[in-house]
């Protein structure tokens, strides 16, 4: 794993962009894998202040999310497919058929899983952006899913409904279920740009830099994928 430091969330950020940007210019029609979360909103304000200023084009480019929530539908201010919208999708020129999202809202959840699952195949992801969560999950593998699980349903940990009840008006609204990529959907990536900041992360990134690999803690398994960089911020690396 190469590791890049920024001093904070802006150079984070900044950095950020400035990879994906050279990434979807060497390849006009790149598989982008994208992220929810606070993380990777810097992020995604760099790439819309790239696209208006430089005119970096996404009108071949396409999308697959990490992740969505079960029971809130696409209109949900809080839903994921929302999310997407407002922090990237209506402002760049990235079209509504190449933007992908699992349907949290149907009723035939294990097909819906196996079909985003072989999306996934069909199409294959170029640059996956991930953050990671103060347990070490990554999209919403929460510790213990298997190394091998592909796109499922999951039942959110207590730790992660509180850590996102931010969102929500109440930690009761946060919903208990989500599908999310498998760990083993995420290392099909053909690479990996995993951000972290803030000190809250910290242990999390030091957890991962031991280089320790065990379901326990998801993100471990990232110290297996032959092409991941971490950019994290001083305050996430100064437990490392
Ligand atoms: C959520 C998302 C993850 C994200 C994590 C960390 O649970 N499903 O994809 O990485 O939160 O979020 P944040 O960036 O807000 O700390």
């Amino acid at each position: 794993m190469k590791v890049i430091q920024a001093s904070d969330y802006q150079e984070m950020s900044q950095k950020a962009a400035k990879y994906v940007i050279k990434n979807v210019r060497r390849q006009p029609d790149i598989i982008l894998g994208l992220a929810t979360g606070s993380t990777p909103k810097g992020l995604y304000k760099q790439l819309i202040a790239d696209h208006s200023q430089n005119g970096t084009t996404y009108e071949h480019v396409s999308s697959i999310n990490l992740d969505e929530y079960i029971g809130l539908p696409a209109h949900d201010p809080n839903s994921y497919h929302s999310f997407m919208d407002e922090q990237l999708f209506q402002h760049i020129n990235i079209q509504p058929h190449n933007r992908h999202l699992p349907n949290g809202e149907t009723d035939r959840i294990e097909q819906e899983c196996m079909h985003y699952e072989a999306l996934i195949d069909a199409k294959g992801i170029d640059l996956q952006i991930l953050g990671i969560g103060e347990n070490g999950h990554i999209g919403f593998n929460e510790p213990g899913t298997s190394f091998a699980s592909q796109t499922h349903v999951t039942t959110l940990s207590e730790s992660t409904r509180q850590a996102n009840a931010r969102f929500f008006d109440s930690i009761h609204s946060v919903p208990k279920q989500a599908i999310t990529m498998g760990i083993a959907s995420i290392m099909k990536s053909r690479k990996i740009l995993l951000l972290a900041s803030g000190p809250k992360k910290a242990n999390a990134i030091r957890r991962l830099l031991d280089g320790d690999i065990k379901e326990s803690f998801p993100a471990s398994i990232l110290n297996h994928h032959p092409h991941v960089i971490l950019l994290a911020d001083n305050e996430a690396l100064s437990a490392a």
